[in-house]
C-alpha cells in the first residue's frame, strides 16, 4: 500500500481551476518530486494534501485512510509534516524554542528532548547555535532550522515546498544530502523543487505538473535523460 495515494484531484481557487484530474502515488521510504513551472500547482497540491485547501472532487489517501476533511491539525498527528515556501519561522526566539514549537501535537511533547537529540545530529550547526535567536541565521541555516522544525513532530511523510530556493549551491547540495538522510532512517518525501537535475539525482520518481496536469510521471534516471525535460527544465 502506498503511503499517499492521491486520485482524480480537482482545485480550484473561486471559480479558476488550478488542479486538473491529478493523481500521484508515493511509496514508503522513497523520495518523490513533483516538478513543474511557475504556477504551475505545485504548492496548491501540497497545500491540499495538509487541508489547507479543499478540493472540490477526487480523494487523498495516507496510509489506506481518507484524509480530505480532516482539519491541519489531525493530517500532522496522523504524520504528515509540511515545510511550505520560505520556512516560516518565529525570528524573535532562539533556535531551540524553535525547534520546541515543532514538536507538536501534544503527544510528541513529552518525547521532545530525544527528538531535539536526533534533530541535532543531523543539523550540527543547530546545536552549536541552539540559544541564539533565529534571525541571525544565514538562509541557509534557516532552511536548516525549518527542516529540524519539521522533524520535531516525527513525520512518517514531508511535505518540502522549494528547500534550496535562494542558496548557494553549496548550501543547495547539503540540504539535498539532508532529504537523502530522510530516506536512509524511513521518512517518505514529497518535495517540490525549480532545481531539477540535482533534484533528479537524488528522488526516485517524479511528477512534472504543467497548467495543474500531470504531464510526465517516471523514475529519476529515466527522466534525466527525458529529452522534454532537459529542454524544458534544465535548459539543455
Ligand atoms: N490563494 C490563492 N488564490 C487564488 N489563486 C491562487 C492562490 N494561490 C495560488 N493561486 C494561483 O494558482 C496557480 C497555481 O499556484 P501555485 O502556487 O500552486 O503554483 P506553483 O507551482 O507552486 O508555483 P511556484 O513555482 O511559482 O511556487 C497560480 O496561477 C496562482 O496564481
Ligand atoms: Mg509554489
Amino acid at each position: 500500500m502506498p503511503i499517499l495515494e492521491i486520485e482524480n484531484l480537482n482545485c480550484f481557487y473561486g471559480n479558476v481551476q488550478v488542479l486538473w484530474d491529478v493523481s500521484l502515488k508515493v511509496e514508503k521510504s522513497e523520495i518523490v518530486a513533483l516538478l513543474g513551472a511557475n504556477g504551475a500547482g505545485k504548492s496548491t497540491l501540497l497545500n491540499t494534501i495538509v487541508g489547507l485547501v479543499p478540493p472540490k472532487s477526487g480523494s487523498i489517501r495516507f496510509m489506506g485512510e481518507d484524509i480530505v476533511n480532516l482539519s491541519g491539525s489531525e493530517i500532522i498527528e496522523r504524520g504528515i509534516s509540511y515545510l511550505p515556501e520560505g520556512g516560516r519561522l518565529f525570528p524573535d526566539m532562539t533556535i531551540r524554542e524553535n525547534l520546541e514549537l515543532g514538536a507538536y501535537p501534544m503527544k510528541y511533547w513529552k518525547s521532545r528532548k530525544a527528538t531535539l537529540d536526533m534533530v541535532f545530529d543531523m543539523f550540527p550547526i543547530l546545536k552549536e547555535r541552539q540559544k541564539q535567536l533565529a534571525r541571525t541565521l544565514s538562509g541557509g541555516e534557516k532552511q536548516m532550522l525549518a527542516m529540524g522544525r519539521g522533524l520535531m513532530s516525527n513525520p512518517s511523510l514531508c511535505l518540502l515546498d522549494e528547500l534550496s530556493y535562494g542558496l548557494s549551491p553549496l548550501m543547495a547540495s547539503e540540504v539535498f544530502d539532508i532529504v537523502k538522510k530522510l530516506r536512509e532512517q524511513g521518512i517518505t518525501v514529497l518535495l517540490v523543487e525549480q532545481n531539477v537535475r540535482q533534484t533528479l539525482e537524488i528522488a526516485d520518481r517524479a511528477y512534472v505538473l504543467e497548467n495543474g496536469r500531470i504531464c510526465l510521471e517516471g523514475e529519476c534516471c529515466e527522466l534525466i535523460e527525458n529529452d522534454f525535460i532537459k529542454t524544458a527544465y534544465m535548459g539543455m
